[in-house]
Formats: structure tokens, sequence, C-alpha cells
């Protein structure tokens, strides 16, 4: 639905930030993009909804060449929506309820869609307290969660999410991962960029690490996190849960049966359960 081909950027004067990235989301899955800082990801983010245009290659939306001009981006952004790794990049409104308003409002909605919209936005980012608090008296967080409102409220096709769980506390985490399982469940499809290894293994369907401005690998997470030499080259380290669970599995600590753990929740669980096998085994 959304594809990159050969695509390569470089900023003015600056090296090239993507040299020949190939790259298909596809329709309501769930991908992650990881990469050491300055690896492209952000600029990535931005060539996917046409805020950057490619120097080379193309971005294709639903199998078509995207086109730049005013009307076609607004319908692109519609589809597409981008919430930015700063939130003051994205805020401009004097409050909350205004900021997020401005979307659904710009979509020529009537009124009484335009309030549920807001509403249903604030409480999926567990903000509705804030609605009347101006924007730039709030704290980081506080302000990710507004930006990622405001985007939610467009009910975008695709979400491109970048770094959203950056500066959040564990529970504002936790709940942003909460949203984004709605979103998903929904159908929505959300690509999400994190230097939080973990996250993204518990998360994602498919995960795309990015290296010197290409995809230096795509797939499952087990198949990208199996590369450890990969991973070495482009500065990455591998989720603890992934390499506890192998670890574990590899010493018969685990229960035969289970599946490898993806969270940490899953993995504490394991554990217990694996408790009295494991007890068994070492006496014995
Ligand atoms: N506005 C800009 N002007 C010039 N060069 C830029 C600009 N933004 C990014 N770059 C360069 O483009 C390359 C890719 O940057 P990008 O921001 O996409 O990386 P990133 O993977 O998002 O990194 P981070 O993890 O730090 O957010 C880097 O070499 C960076 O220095
Ligand atoms: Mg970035």
């Amino acid at each position: 639905m959304l594809e990159l081909a050969g695509v390569s950027y470089s900023y003015p004067g600056a090296v090239r930030a993507l040299d020949g990235v190939d790259l298909a989301v596809r329709p309501g899955e769930k991908l992650a993009i990881l990469g050491a800082n300055g690896a492209g990801k952000s600029t990535l983010l931005l060539l996917l909804n046409g805020s950057l245009r490619p120097a080379a290659g193309e971005v294709r939306l639903h199998g078509a060449p995207a086109r730049y001009d005013r009307a076609a981006l607004a319908d692109w952004r519609r589809a597409v929506g981008l919430v930015l790794q700063d939130p003051d990049d994205q805020l401009f409104a004097a409050t909350v309820f205004e900021d997020v308003s401005f979307g659904p409002l710009n979509q020529g909605l009537g009124e009484a869609e335009v309030r549920e919209r807001i509403t249903e936005a604030l409480e999926t980012l567990r903000i509705a307290e804030l609605a009347d608090r101006p924007t730039h008296m709030l704290s980081f967080g506080q302000r990710k969660r507004v930006a990622l409102a405001g985007i939610v409220a467009m009910r975008p096709e695709v979400l491109l999410l970048d770094e959203p769980g950056a500066g959040l506390d564990p529970l504002g985490v936790a709940h942003l991962m909460a949203a984004l399982d709605r979103l998903s469940g929904r159908g929505t499809t959300i690509v999400l960029t994190t230097h939080d290894m973990d996250l993204a293994y518990g998360w994602a369907d498919r995960i795309a690490i990015f290296g010197e401005g290409r995809v230096a690998a795509a797939g499952s997470a087990d198949a990208v996190f199996e590369d450890a030499d990969l991973l070495k080259r482009l500065h990455l380290r591998r989720p603890l849960v992934w390499e506890v669970g192998r670890l574990l599995g590899s010493r018969g600590l685990l229960p035969d049966d289970a599946p490898l753990p993806r969270t940490r929740r899953q993995l504490l669980e394991l554990l217990q359960a694996g408790d009295e096998d494991a007890a068994a085994r070492l006496a014995g």
C-alpha cells in the first residue's frame, strides 16, 4: 500500500541520508524500524508521507507513483499520518483541544463528527483532562501524547511514528502501546521507529533494520535478531528478552513446549511456570 523503490535522498549540503532504499509497508502490519543515530529513520518517515521528495527512485501509494501537487499531498497526508520525533515540531495551536481539532476540521467533517474524533483521540491517549490546557505549558511526555492524539484524530490508514516512546514514563509507554494495539486492531497499519529493542521485539510483526542509508535487513524479529554480526556492525543490540529467552531455552530451563517469550511479562510468566521443571532438572 505504501512502498519505496530505489529511493535516495540527500539533505542540502549534507551527506546522503538514504541510498537506494526498497521497502514495502504491508496493509495492517506493525512494522518497527531500527537503526543507530543518523541511520536515516526519520528521513524515511518524512519520505513515506510526502514531506520530502526523493532525489532518485519513487514512492508508491496503492501501487501508483506518488504525486507531489497540493491536492495529491493533502490526500496522501489524510491517508498516511506522521507523528514527528519532537512534539514541538508538530504542535502549534494554543490549547490541546484546538490542536487535536485542527486535523479533523481541515478534513471538512461536521461538528459532531469532529467532537467525536477529538474525544476519542484524547481518551485513546489518556489525556482527556488536558483538553483545555495551553500546549506550551505541558510536560514533554504530555506534549508527545497530544501530538499523537492530533494525528490519531484524523484516523489515517497508515500511522507513522518517529520514536513514539522516547521521553515517556514506563506507564506512558504501556498506555501508548495499548493505544497502538487498539488502532492496529481496527485495521490501522503502523510503522514506528525506536531505539528500544525490547519494545520492537514485543510489538512488531516485522522489523526493518537501517544502516548506512539502506535497509540492511527486514523480516520477522527472530530472523533479524539472529544475525549477530549484522547487529554488531550497525551498532545495535539484541533485545534482552530475546537473549535471556534463548539462553534459558538452550539450558533446558524453560518448559519444552512453550514458545519463546517476546515480552518481559511473558518471560517472567514462563520462568515461574518453568520453576518446577527447572528445579527438577537441576537436581538431577
Ligand atoms: N535537516 C537536516 N539537514 C541536513 N542533514 C540532515 C538533516 N536531518 C538529518 N540529516 C542527516 O541525514 C542523515 C539521516 O538522519 P535521520 O534524522 O534520518 O537519522 P535517524 O535514523 O532518524 O537518527 P536518530 O536516531 O538520531 O533520530 C544523518 O546523517 C543526518 O546527519
Ligand atoms: Mg530520527
